[in-house]
């Protein structure tokens, strides 16, 4: 069986050029993971997912375990086999989704009790239970459990609930069931304030995880606050080992933060926009809904190869989300994602080559041209 390992094959700045080894395969880092929460990329095959380039797709213990339960999938062979996908799968450990998504919830030390958000049914998630349900699911990359809390909120609370996190994260470490070739991440927390990121990196550290995500950010703050964040906190992570930046983000998010030392974004924005008629394209994003593409013949975007863009002309796509056909969302999302695999690709070549920051530059001032 295939360990686990990260190796960084190359550096520029602090940005890292990486190699996952995992029981499902290799990633190469920077990487983007579309997200799969319901056991399925939406609007998606997984053939079109990978074909995209993506390597590695995110599910979600919430909806897993509401729906169809963590127990049926494992019955059935596990998610990789339930939903199709042989690759890498890494899985959010429930805590975000719970505070965000169900109702009537309670956050004790012990754990959170809520009420489904698809049937009112009450439920327990604990940092012992989100461990057992991503074990069940055969999470390739398991999250530990923390609580994410909401942007802005004073200090004292921040740092109260980032040490509960830690607590959880020695639970989850304790409660994970170690397999050759899979990996559990522990999660930073601390908001917007060094000395609190500082501590959760030290104390993550200390009980020792196979990487490493920066959580609650991308929760409401500015751009300049999470860029203030991500440095106040990636120096304290061990250099050797995988970090994750939750829930982000946006491509000038991305770039920012690779160049800043992410390894690793996950994002609903390129695939839940798409389905409501927004298009990520080099020179900027387009509101495909707009009536400005009524009658325009040429392709959303000329440098990509998505099926969108080489078979289909802006009309027909703005006819297709007018018209709320399927197909819309499908075309869109396929070539949302294929952007964001192209921009992993073309940061990992150029931190590769010793040149991130022209590539930087590149990234920027195509976007400055604007849609023609
Ligand atoms: N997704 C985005 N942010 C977070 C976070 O802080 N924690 C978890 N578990 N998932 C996230
Ligand atoms: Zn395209």
């Amino acid at each position: 069986m295939r360990m686990f390992s990260f190796t960084v094959a190359a550096t520029d700045g602090a940005a890292r050029l990486g190699r996952l080894e995992t029981a499902h395969g290799p990633v190469e880092t920077p990487v983007f993971m579309p997200v799969g929460t319901a056991g399925t990329v939406k609007a998606m095959t997984p053939e079109a997912v990978a074909s995209t380039g993506a390597r590695i797709v995110l599910g979600n213990t919430y909806h897993l375990m509401l729906r169809p339960t963590a127990e049926r999938v494992a019955r059935l062979g596990g998610l990789h086999r339930f939903m199709g996908w042989d690759g890498p799968i890494l899985t959010d450990s429930g805590g975000y989704q719970v505070m965000s998504l169900a109702k009537l919830r309670t956050l004790t030390e012990e754990g959170v009790t809520f009420q489904s958000h698809i049937d009112g049914s009450r439920h327990l998630l604990t940092p012992e239970r989100s461990m057992e349900i991503q074990d069940l699911l055969d999470a390739t990359i398991t999250m530990a459990f923390d609580e994410c809390p909401p942007f802005p909120a004073e200090k004292a609370d921040v740092a109260q609930s980032m040490r509960r996190s830690m607590r959880w994260a020695e639970r989850s470490r304790r409660a994970f069931r170690e397999r050759p070739g899979y990996a559990l991440f522990g999660i930073n927390q601390g908001g917007i304030h060094p000395d609190l990121r500082e501590e959760s990196a030290a104390a993550l550290k200390e009980i020792g995880f196979e990487g490493y995500a920066v959580g609650g950010l991308a929760v409401g703050e500015p751009f300049e606050a999470m860029l203030a964040a991500l440095d106040g906190t990636v120096p304290h992570l061990p250099a050797d080992r995988p970090r994750y930046l939750m829930g982000v983000g946006r491509p000038e998010d991305i770039v920012a933060a690779v160049a800043r030392g992410i390894d690793m974004f996950d994002c609903v924005m390129p695939t839940r926009s798409g389905r409501t008629g927004k298009a990520f394209t080099r020179r900027g994003d387009l509101n495909m809904r707009n009536a400005r593409h009524r009658d325009d013949p040429r392709p959303l975007d000329e440098a990509c190869g998505c099926p969108a863009c080489r078979r289909f002309s802006r009309a027909y796509l703005h006819h297709l989300i007018h018209a709320e056909e399927i197909l819309g969302a499908m075309l869109l999302t396929w070539h949302n994602i294929q952007v964001y695999q192209d921009l992993m690709a073309d940061l990992r070549t150029a931190i590769g080559a010793g040149r991130l920051s022209a590539c930087l530059d590149d990234f920027h001032a195509t976007r400055a041209l604007g849609d023609l």
